[in-house]
């Protein structure tokens, strides 16, 4: 049997070009230039900004220019989509009438599409006419169901209102399509701002939505180049951002953001790892490595560009690719027999040379085929790079290019921390025929999407998005869905009560009232505060009842240490986690009397209704317990035969700030889910009235917690929230508080692209079971893998 380079010596391809004459008649007619499409019209912007010009990056023609929209066309796109939002809500029928139709018109012109995000773009037609277009079409289809469905799924749930979104120029319209379409689905109406080096097929886009049946003001897009984007993002209209492209703007975003109470999801940059093992099928691997790495010439967000090889076969890999790559064929985007088009332009491409480059400088070894490239245009050779150590700026960098870094290992827990050692966390690819190695690499890698052979698969059905600074939220799938409504009535604007200081003792507070020290909870053991100091709390009447740790930043580093080391409890059975919540439950239960005292002095509530909040808490542990084992996946089954586990996992070390209303039942309510999801916790106790939080310490440790699963910090709400928001080993963060402290959580949050759930200064109604417990706080303590596995050939 002929091997596949023998095959491919044998082939010689002419040019086989795509023809181009409707789509150059289409520009033509616009030569002059492309409006914005606001409230279903085209409009000129209200101010004359110079335009941007639209640029074919293969060879340099201009195809045309662009509106650069200034901040009264945002306005008037925001004050459209609000006025459209009400009738666009109610009906879900209606809606998904819309989402088939545009996706049916994106299949009848899906060629047209094709040939012009070539143009654009600079990829081959190849992969837009059998990816980006036919996959944009089926996001419209998929979320047309959504669209029916989501009143009876979701109940419960609304529509957000007005939502802003900015996306990159590496996949145009399938990221349009990514980002309309759950969006329109739900009840949104969008204001939608394309890349300023793409936005071509967004405008033909807008053109077809009127055939579609979209009402006006429902889909608006506004052109023009980052400083569009930042007005979308500050407009006080708009109720969620969403954005896809680089972690530098991301960060930007959740700045800005911070405290307007806007919904947010960021999909961001990753340096995904491709792992091979020894017993791949390793010509089934170099495929992977082609789509994974040189497909979309590298630019792609989720790209496997950090290739890690078992050591006893990296010769022979290496030598595999260097003969694939010897093969493959670079040339006009318009050719249907090439395999890599231009990048997106000759400043990126100077970009990617220039971090070859320094790779170099920095000892790794260069190696590009010897294949002709276009003398015009920005193209760029497939590249491989060898001897890569870990510091090397392209093993921690991306480089948004054709350019794949190789190293080995030795042990399967190398591969993993050359993985995991990495700041993003987007994809990951793995290729063996062992599937209990497959599966076992799987969950351990550190990311939001794992292929096990197979690479760079997407759908609709199936949730994307990363942790860590690859962003937060994802796209696809139920868990895209709910990015995209929010509970219905959860909040109530009530004020939280505000922090402030417990106070100096009541004059009159007789020193008998004084019954205990009360310290942390860090690491399993009762501690005292680094700083040596304590702050009063007082009973219901103003008299000091005891002194609780005031905690300090030291304080709070042990404890993130503590719960960093017990990462093995993100490892256990549910079944065990389940087992101990309930333990917890019982042990409370033995105590609720004294608890429900303590509870009544400190609150000066009658003793029904404290014991009535102790049995609430302890009914409250029993249901997490409940749900322990019971809160988990999906199988996504998208037409491509694969299946994806859609696998809910711990988020890792969570800090908590609790809030003051009902101390003991919001402090459990808080906790519960956060541990029974397999996370470790740094919990802040409420400020005022931090003893019940206290009393639960001797529980814990009398109910088989392990050792820095829980640990307790007392103390000053806001200066303790800001250690825990800004460190780099607290994975996400939840403040309940005041609407300032919300802000300002965000805001430090942002540095490492820190997952957040913070309380805008509003109230949750505890004793609900509706809203004091169940899936939102299940989902806020998890974050979804998408496990991908394909099952062999279709019949
Ligand atoms: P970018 O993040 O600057 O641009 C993405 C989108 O955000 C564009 O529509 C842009 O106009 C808009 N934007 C820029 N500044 C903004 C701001 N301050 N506020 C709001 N919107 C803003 O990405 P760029 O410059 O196109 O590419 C730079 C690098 O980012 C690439 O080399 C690559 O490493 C990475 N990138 C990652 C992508 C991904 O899918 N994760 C996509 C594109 C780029």
């Amino acid at each position: 049997m002929s091997t596949a380079s023998e095959i491919f010596d044998t082939l010689s391809y002419g040019p086989a070009p795509e023809e181009a004459g409707a789509v150059r008649g289409w520009l033509e007619a616009r030569a002059e230039g492309f409006a914005l499409f606001i409230g279903g019209e085209w409009r000129a912007s209200r101010q004359q900004n110079p335009r941007i010009p639209c640029v074919n990056p293969a060879n340099g023609e201009r195809l045309g220019s662009l509106t650069q929209s200034c901040a009264q066309d945002v306005d008037d796109a925001v004050a459209r989509a609000q006025a459209a939002f009400g009738p666009w809500s109610r009906s879900g029928s209606e809606r998904a009438r819309v989402l088939y139709a545009l996706g049916r018109l994106i299949q009848k012109h899906s060629r047209f599409f094709a040939v012009l995000e070539s143009l654009d773009n600079g990829k081959p037609i190849r992969e837009t006419r059998d990816l980006d277009i036919p996959l944009a079409a089926r996001h419209f289809t998929y979320h047309a169901g959504w669209a029916q469905l989501i009143g009876r799924e979701l109940p419960h749930h609304e529509p957000l209102g007005v939502v802003g979104q900015i996306i990159p120029w590496n996949f145009p319209l399938l990221m349009l399509a990514w980002k309309i379409a759950p969006a329109l689905a739900a009840g949104n109406c969008v204001v939608l701002k394309p890349a300023e080096d793409t936005s071509l097929t967004a405008l033909f886009f807008a053109g077809l939505c009127a055939d579609a049946g979209v009402p006006p003001g429902v889909v608006n897009i506004l052109t023009g180049d980052g400083r569009v984007g930042e007005l979308i993002v500050a407009h006080s209209g708009i109720a969620k951002i969403a954005f896809t492209g680089s972690t530098e703007v991301g960060r930007l975003i959740r700045r800005s953001t911070a405290g307007t109470g806007k919904s947010l999801t960021l999909e961001l940059g990753g340096k995904s790892p491709f792992v091979v093992l020894e017993d791949a099928d390793l010509d089934a691997a170099v495929e992977g490595l082609i789509d994974a790495i040189w497909f979309n010439q590298g630019q792609v967000c989720c790209a496997g560009s950090r290739l890690i090889v078992e050591e006893s076969v990296l010769d022979t890999l290496v030598r595999k690719i260097k003969t694939r790559l010897s093969h493959i064929r670079i040339g006009d985007p318009l050719d249907k027999a090439i395999d890599m088009g231009a990048l997106i332009s000759p400043g990126h491409r100077s970009r990617v040379q220039g971090l070859v480059d320094q790779a170099q400088a920095q000892g790794a070894t260069v190696w590009q085929p010897q294949i002709a490239l276009p003398q015009r245009g920005a193209f760029f050779p497939p590249t491989l790079l060898t001897d890569v150590s870990p510091a090397n700026i392209v093993w921690r960098e991306e480089v948004f290019g054709p350019v794949l870094a190789a190293t080995s290992f030795r042990t399967l827990e190398e591969a993993v921390e050359l993985s995991n050692n990495s700041r993003y966390g987007l994809a990951a690819t793995l290729y063996t025929e062992n599937i209990n190695r497959a599966l076992e690499l799987a969950v351990k890698l550190k990311a939001g999407v794992v292929w096990i052979n197979t690479t760079n698969q997407l759908d609709a059905a199936c949730g994307f998005g990363g942790i860590r600074e690859s962003g937060f939220g994802r796209e696809g799938g139920l868990e895209g869905m709910l990015d995209y409504v929010r509970e219905r009535d959860a909040w109530s604007d009530a004020p939280q009560s505000e922090a402030g200081s417990a106070g100096p003792p009541a004059a009159d507070a007789p020193p008998e009232a004084i019954d205990r020290t009360f310290k942390h909870y860090i690491g399993g053991k009762q501690c005292r505060p680094d700083g040596g100091r304590s702050y009063p709390v007082s009973d219901s009447r103003g008299r000091l009842l005891a002194w609780a740790a005031s905690g300090n930043r030291k304080d709070i580093r042990d404890a993130v240490e503590a719960a960093f080391l017990a990462a093995k409890w993100g490892a256990a059975t549910a079944h065990l986690r389940s087992q101990i919540l309930y333990y917890i439950a019982e042990n409370l239960a033995l105590r609720r009397d004294e608890v429900a005292a303590r509870l009544g002095r400190l609150t000066g509530r009658k003793g029904a209704r404290s014991r009535g909040e102790v049995d609430a808490a302890i009914e409250r542990l029993f249901a997490y317990g409940g749900w322990a084992d019971k809160y988990d996946g999906l199988v996504h089954t998208p037409p491509v035969r694969n299946i994806a586990l859609a696998v809910p996992e711990p988020i890792g070390v969570v800090g908590v700030i609790c809030p003051d209303e009902d101390p003991l039942l919001s402090f459990v309510s808080l906790l519960a889910p956060v541990i029974a999801m397999g996370n470790r916790c740094v919990i802040v106790p409420p400020q005022r009235l931090p003893l019940p939080a206290l009393d639960l310490c001797q529980v814990l440790e009398t109910s088989d917690v392990p050792a820095g699963v829980v640990n307790i910090v007392t103390g000053e709400r806001d200066v303790l929230a800001e250690t825990l928001a800004r460190h780099d080993q607290v994975d996400c963060i939840w403040y309940f508080g005041s609407k300032d402290g919300s802000a300002r959580v965000e805001e430090w949050a942002a540095a490492s692209v820190k997952r957040t759930w913070v309380s805008h200064g509003r109230r949750r109604d505890w004793t609900s079971t509706l809203h004091g417990e169940g899936r939102t706080f299940l989902r806020q303590a998890t974050q979804i893998k998408n496990i991908w596995l394909p099952y062999g050939d279709s019949p």
